[in-house]
């Protein structure tokens, strides 16, 4: 096995999710976001012969190529095509070790036929998983006014989010639509003159989001994903986005706190969690030099500690 990181793919914060999570020898781990498997291939080594790995994507194409390289270790590993927030109904087993390092890897923006890049014109599509659900383009065609501008500002952290969907409504509904990468690249270029350039990524960011459900994906992996954690298990999630940051950051200090008697504010038992992470985990500056994409990331640990009441 390589050290896990091919030419222009380094795991974002590979040794920090290491010391965390500590995969160990015969232990299991769900990697809810296998993308290219490069945290894959390293918990793989870490956990030896006898430990097992599931890897599963919303991505096909990801999926398919992560089961090639990790395919010296293929009897240890389960591959799955399934987007993580469906992990309930996947009736998996119980894990020591749960990751999920969120977002997009680099082919999706490197194929411009995935629709995830303004650098080049391409089909407007920004899914994931490209056998269901809606395209950005599909998406434009039936979101209002007011759709657009949340999305473009929320998910996008678009002060300019009014006058854009102003446009790109206007531009939807005169009959063109917004079918390819290069019209909506178009459109933010007339309104933002300059700046379009700043502004495109986030732009596209912000569609993808919308398109992905990736806020609802999360919550829904939140919610179940803890359970799923066996012994003294532990949980670590990467996010790139402040909303994405703090949901897991909310959701990790809930289940570290105790519950509480509504009557008395008495705490009922001890929580059945505690916080690996007071702070989140951030790239070093020289891995930021390395990757640039990483300089966003966050990430956050939560160990089980006690048995279920
Ligand atoms: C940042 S990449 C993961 C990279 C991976 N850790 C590696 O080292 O190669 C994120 C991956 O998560 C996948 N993904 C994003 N949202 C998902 C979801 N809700 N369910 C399953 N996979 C998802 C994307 O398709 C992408 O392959």
């Amino acid at each position: 096995m390589t050290d896990g990181s091919p030419a222009g793919h380094e795991p974002v914060l590979a040794r920090e999710a290491l010391a965390l999570l500590h995969p160990a020898e015969g232990e299991s781990v769900l990697d809810a976001t296998l993308g290219l498997g490069g945290h894959g291939l390293l918990f793989l080594r870490e956990i030896g012969s006898s430990g097992r790995l599931v890897g599963l994507d919303a991505d096909a194409e990801n999926l398919s190529v992560a089961r090639e390289r990790l395919q010296d270790g293929a009897s240890r590993c389960t591959f799955i095509h399934a987007n993580f927030r469906e992990i309930e109904r996947l009736d998996l087993p119980a894990f020591d070790v749960i990751f999920a390092d969120l977002g997009v890897s680099s082919p999706h923006f490197d194929d411009p036929k995935r629709g995830f890049t303004f650098r080049a014109d391409a089909p407007l599509d920004l899914r994931f998983d490209q056998s269901k659900g809606t395209s950005a383009a599909s998406w434009f065609a039936s979101a209002t006014e007011e759709e657009i501008c949340n999305v473009l500002r929320e998910y996008g952290e678009l002060r300019e989010a009014k006058r854009l969907a102003s446009a790109l409504y206007a531009e939807q509904r005169r009959g063109g639509g917004l079918g390819s990468t290069g019209a909506v690249r178009t459109v933010v270029e007339k309104v933002s003159g300059y700046r379009a350039n700043e502004l495109l990524p986030r732009v596209f960011q912000a569609l993808r989001i919308a398109v992905n459900d990736e806020m609802g994906a999360l919550r829904a992996f939140l919610d179940t994903a803890p359970a799923l954690l066996r012994g003294s298990g532990r949980i670590g999630i990467i996010s790139y986005h402040s909303l994405e940051d703090r949901m897991v950051k909310n959701a990790f200090r809930d289940l570290a706190t105790p519950p509480r008697d509504p009557r008395t504010g008495a705490d009922l038992h001890a929580p059945e969690y505690e916080l690996l992470t007071r702070k989140p985990v951030v790239p070093a500056p020289e891995e930021i030099e390395r990757n640039p994409r990483s300089r966003s990331a966050r990430f956050r640990v939560l160990r089980r500690v006690s048995p279920r009441h």
